[in-house]
């Protein structure tokens, strides 16, 4: 039941966490976790890189900063994912999926719903947002004590074949059982995503990691133990919606929605 109600409490982090660092030995135990993760033939096509060198972190903090700001700034960002915000509690409980922006810097708040249309990304330039964002995303990037890169084997990971989704897939599986075992350790996790929207950002950190030819960088994620008091992000969101059954489940073929509450039939008994 604990593997269970860990599973159904795990989220994202979106604020900071102690600058304590990461005990070696759970460090070393999310390693553990991540490769009991199923894979092709047991192929294991994951690859990490644990680091906690400052200038390395100050490094990627900068870059996902800098990638924020031009992300934000040129409008990027609410184009390519403006499908998933969501402004009120309604939407979000009608919908339940997408992201609830529900804390944003005084200043904006009266224009919620229109922050993200183009009149609003003018007006977040004017207020300097774009590069208030960036800050805050590279501080907390940097007072992150472990960044955790997440990598695959090339020879698996061939995309546009199966052994790429398979590959894929195993990543996620792993990353997941870290995503798990965070909590029972006290800790966080989010994904360090902005440099990857941006090419030559994500070239940078390829750089930065040393990264062969051999390995595909995939993603970057911050990790740390969590603080007693929480503050938010300026700007930060809510997603702990889950959609209803019937939204995600069907029965036996894909147009019969399954309904919540419904009992297991007995079986009959001769
Ligand atoms: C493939 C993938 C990409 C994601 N990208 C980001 C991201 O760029 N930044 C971020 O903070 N969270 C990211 N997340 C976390 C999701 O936003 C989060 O899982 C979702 O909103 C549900 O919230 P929860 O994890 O707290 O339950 C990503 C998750 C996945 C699986």
């Amino acid at each position: 039941m604990e593997l269970i109600e860990g599973m159904l409490s795990r989220r994202t982090t979106n604020g900071a966490f102690k600058p304590d660092p990461v005990a070696r030995e759970h460090q070393h135990l999310l390693m553990r976790v991540a490769q009991a993760a199923p894979s092709h033939f047991n192929s294991q096509p994951w690859r990490f890189v644990l680091i906690e060198d400052r200038a390395t972190i100050e490094q990627i903090a900068r870059i996902s900063g800098e990638s924020m700001t031009e992300l934000i700034d040129a409008g990027i960002f609410f184009e390519r994912y403006r499908r998933y915000f969501r402004f009120t509690p309604q939407e979000m409980d009608e919908r339940r999926d997408g992201i609830h922006i529900d804390h944003l810097p005084g200043p904006l708040k009266p224009f919620t719903r229109q922050v993200f249309s183009d009149a609003g990304i003018k007006l977040m330039r004017q207020l300097g947002v774009p590069r208030k964002l960036g800050e805050d995303n590279r501080k907390l990037v940097a007072g992150s004590p472990l960044l955790l890169a997440a990598l695959l084997d090339r020879t698996e990971y061939r995309p546009g074949e199966l052994s790429g989704f398979y590959s894929v897939f195993g990543l996620g599986a792993a990353v997941e059982n870290i995503w798990n075992a965070v909590g029972a350790l006290g800790m966080g996790i989010q994904f360090v995503s902005t440099p990857m929207e941006l090419p030559r950002q994500w070239q940078a950190i390829r750089d930065l990691l040393r990264v062969p030819d051999d390995l595909e960088l995939m993603a970057v994620y911050r990790l740390g133990y969590l603080p007693e008091g929480e503050k938010r992000p300026s700007i930060d969101w809510s997603s702990r919606h889950r959609k209803r059954l019937e939204q995600f489940v069907s029965r036996e073929t894909c147009d019969v929605p399954e309904r919540e509450g419904t009992e297991t039939e007995e079986p009959e008994r001769a």
